[in-house]
């Protein structure tokens, strides 16, 4: 073959051809956006979809699963999915500043497409409470940050009252656009495998992503693109379950920051996902999340955050009333990079330090 062309060839082949714009421009005609809209975007979605053998084999009866592993969004969470609409809306009506309460990942992402689009970003965030990484996001994002002596919950209603009085657009999960952008992952699980799966398992703390998935399901089946749907199986840390206690947690607790939340503001909405899918709410403890954390990074070389580990951990512990042969979907919503504080302390690495830098020390320590 010619050199030229053999070239030409490797270009062509290559994975990234630059030709993936975004999911907006992807899913334009299923979302609320116009030409006039000013599309502010890093590129999020098509995230990739990956079998998950580790889960399976625990679980056997000849079950497929899958992880949708939206961390690898350009800021690391599925919020990518949601501020790429939320910001591009809030530009085209002019809107100057935008503000969200969040447990970090909200922040990050909000920051992010904020700045990209012109705009101020006001964060607030329970002091303390939220992963390294995240924070050091919204930072470097250029956002505005308000540490606040309170918790997630407590952050929300303030940011309420504050865009209800100042020309300040809120971007939480509260604002349906956010829904709009989430709601194309469950597209491309639909896409990517044929049809919906059995199971989708996602980790529950707001409640908007579930609202969202739940969207793109049914928007999809409705137009003949799948040929089923899936029951939606939430799940909460044990320590901060409200959807599944049925009251709102007023100390929340876990080690998963992201979904440490007591009272979810799409309460009425999951619950109503929850009986048009015909699905379950189960809380996981901390311990079963760690679990689940290490089985992904160590068996499968995924990294996630303890949030998202929330969905494989609800899964493993379901694995009974897993039905024969069924295909299964796990949201994994978050990078794991996001807690490195986590990861530093829940591992099972053998670790030497202090090793002498020559040859004989370190194949002693190798055991050679
Ligand atoms: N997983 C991660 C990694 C999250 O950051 C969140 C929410 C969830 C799951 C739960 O999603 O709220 O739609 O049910 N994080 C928000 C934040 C609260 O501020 O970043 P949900």
């Amino acid at each position: 073959m010619a050199f030229s062309k053999k070239l030409k060839q490797f270009f062509s082949s290559s994975p990234k051809n630059n030709n993936w714009n975004g999911l907006i421009e992807t899913y334009k005609d299923w979302l609320p956006v116009t030409k006039k809209t000013p599309i502010i975007t890093l590129k999020e979605g098509g995230t990739p979809l990956i079998e998950i053998k580790a889960i399976a084999d625990r679980i056997g009866k000849g079950v497929k699963v899958y992880a949708k592993y939206d961390g690898l969004n350009p800021t690391g969470s599925f919020k990518d999915r949601g501020m790429t609409m939320a910001i591009s809306k809030a530009k085209e009506a002019g809107c100057e500043a935008v503000i969200c309460a969040s447990t970090g990942n909200t922040s990050a992402s909000a920051a992010a497409y904020a700045r990209r689009g012109g705009m101020r970003a006001f964060v607030v965030i329970p002091e303390g409470y939220v992963a390294q990484g995240k924070l050091a996001q919204a930072l470097v994002y250029g956002a505005e940050v308000l540490a606040i002596k309170g918790n997630f919950d407590n952050a929300l209603d303030i940011v309420r009252e504050l865009s209800d009085k100042y020309p300040i657009t809120l971007v939480n999960s509260v604002n349906p656009y956010r829904l709009q952008g989430q709601k194309t992952a469950a597209f491309e699980i639909i896409e990517n495998l044929g049809n919906a799966p059995d199971w989708l398992c996602i980790p529950m703390g707001n409640a908007g992503n579930i609202t969202a998935y739940w969207m793109g399901f049914e928007e999809y089946f409705h137009a003949n693109k799948s040929k089923k749907l899936p029951r939606m199986m939430g799940f909460q840390a044990s320590g901060s379950a409200p959807l599944v206690e049925g009251k709102s947690i007023t100390n929340p607790d876990t080690i998963a920051t992201a979904i440490r939340i007591g009272n979810p503001v799409n309460k009425e909405k999951a619950l109503l996902v929850r009986e048009a899918s015909n699905g379950n709410f189960s809380s996981v403890t901390d311990l079963e999340i760690i679990n689940a954390y290490k089985i992904l990074g160590k068996e499968e070389g995924i990294f996630c955050e303890p949030a998202s580990a929330a969905s494989v951990a609800g899964l493993l512990k379901k694995k009974d009333d897993v039905p024969k042969n069924s295909t299964i979907v796990c949201v994994l919503t978050g990078n794991g990079l996001k807690d490195p504080d986590c990861a530093i302390e829940n591992n099972e690495a053998i670790f030497h330090t202090g090793v002498d830098a020559e040859i004989n020390s370190i194949t002693k320590k190798m055991g050679f």
